[in-house]
């Protein structure tokens, strides 16, 4: 596509005009967009970017292991993989208010990103001087204003926003005026695998607000295989493509059951899964039950902790796409 040809060109340069010879710092979250931001990056600008992964825990299953492999394997970026899990669920334990475990989640994330970032400047080559992030033109429309009314916080999201400040570092963001679609087509451009291309969007907090409630390392381990399971269908159906995101979410309901000749008493999920082109509007996608079907039984009858499965039939507005 010549557009991002160009565009990949012109962002390169770009970023070589405003680092000059200095130093970059990325966080990656396993999402596209601080994936395509840090490619990008590396090609202007060399060994001099650092890349740093933190894992909190709140992952989906295979997400770390998928993100290591596609940096270190695949493109040789060096890259710090952090793993902070005990870390986030110990202060996670007992916080059920949404915007509390996003700010809990927040400040370990720039707490835990910071630490690395002083251990990086330490190794005698000076301090990184900018921070580089994979911003897109949505995310800066969305926390200014919602729907064109007055400027209201309906989630607070979760990047390494405040870290700059208080480190003195320049942000570095090549992505700021792109779509999604975009930032997949110069992912693409790029070099990026496919499958890592096409994936859907991943909350930062991750997991941890698909848990309402409250968080466990039990209830995340019951959500990521029911997620799994769910997504399995999904991709098996061929719809994965169609689908702007699909996830599970664990709800802090149990209801009761029979299997077998014995009742059960477990816990509900719920099944979320919406088409959208930017993620600001969204519709609730109109599976054929058959499908549907398909991944409740399997994941009743593989998921351990699970007895019934619902389906979110909520647009967005008035829904939010994530549950929390
Ligand atoms: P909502 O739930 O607000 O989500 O309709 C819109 C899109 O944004 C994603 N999302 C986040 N992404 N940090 C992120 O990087 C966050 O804190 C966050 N919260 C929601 C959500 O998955 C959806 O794609």
């Amino acid at each position: 596509d010549w557009t991002m040809r160009a565009f990949r060109q012109e962002a390169i340069a770009a970023i070589r005009a405003q680092v000059g010879g200095g130093r970059v710092l990325c966080g990656l979250s396993g999402g596209v967009d601080s994936a395509v931001a840090a490619v990008l990056i590396h090609e202007a600008i060399g060994e001099r970017l650092t890349c740093v992964f933190v894992d909190h825990g709140l992952l989906r299953q295979g997400e770390a292991e998928e993100v290591v492999r596609l940096f270190r394997g695949h493109y040789n970026i060096p890259l710090v993989h952090v793993q902070a899990q005990d870390l986030f669920i110990n202060a996670l334990i007992g916080v059920r208010d949404p915007e509390e475990k996003r700010k809990t989640i927040g400040r370990l994330f720039i707490a835990t990103f910071e630490a690395e970032a002083k251990k990086i400047a330490a190794d005698g080559r000076g301090a990184p001087e900018f921070l580089g992030q994979g911003t897109l033109y949505p995310d800066v429309i969305e926390s200014v204003s919602f729907s064109g009314g007055p400027s209201v916080t309906i989630k607070s999201h979760h990047n390494v926003g405040g870290l700059p400040e208080r480190m003195n570092m320049t942000l570095v963001e090549p992505l700021r005026e792109l779509f999604k679609d975009e930032v997949r087509e110069l992912g693409r451009e790029l070099g990026l695998p496919e499958a890592f291309v096409g994936r859907h969007p991943f909350p930062g907090p991750g997991l941890a607000i698909r848990c309402p409630g409250g968080v466990t390392p039990e209830k995340l381990a019951i959500l990521r295989q029911a997620d799994a399971i769910y997504l399995d269908e999904i991709r098996k159906a061929g719809l994965y493509d169609e689908i702007w995101q699909a996830f599970a979410v664990l709800l802090p309901v149990q209801t009761v059951g029979v299997m077998g000749d014995g009742r059960t008493y477990e816990f509900v999920c719920a099944l979320r899964a919406v088409t959208s082109v930017d993620g600001m509007t969204a519709d609730f996608y109109p599976f054929d039950m058959k499908i549907l079907g398909r991944a409740a039984t399997r994941i009743i009858n593989e998921v351990k902790g699970v007895n019934r499965v619902v389906y979110d039939v909520t647009s967005k507005p008035p829904g939010t796409i994530e549950w929390e």
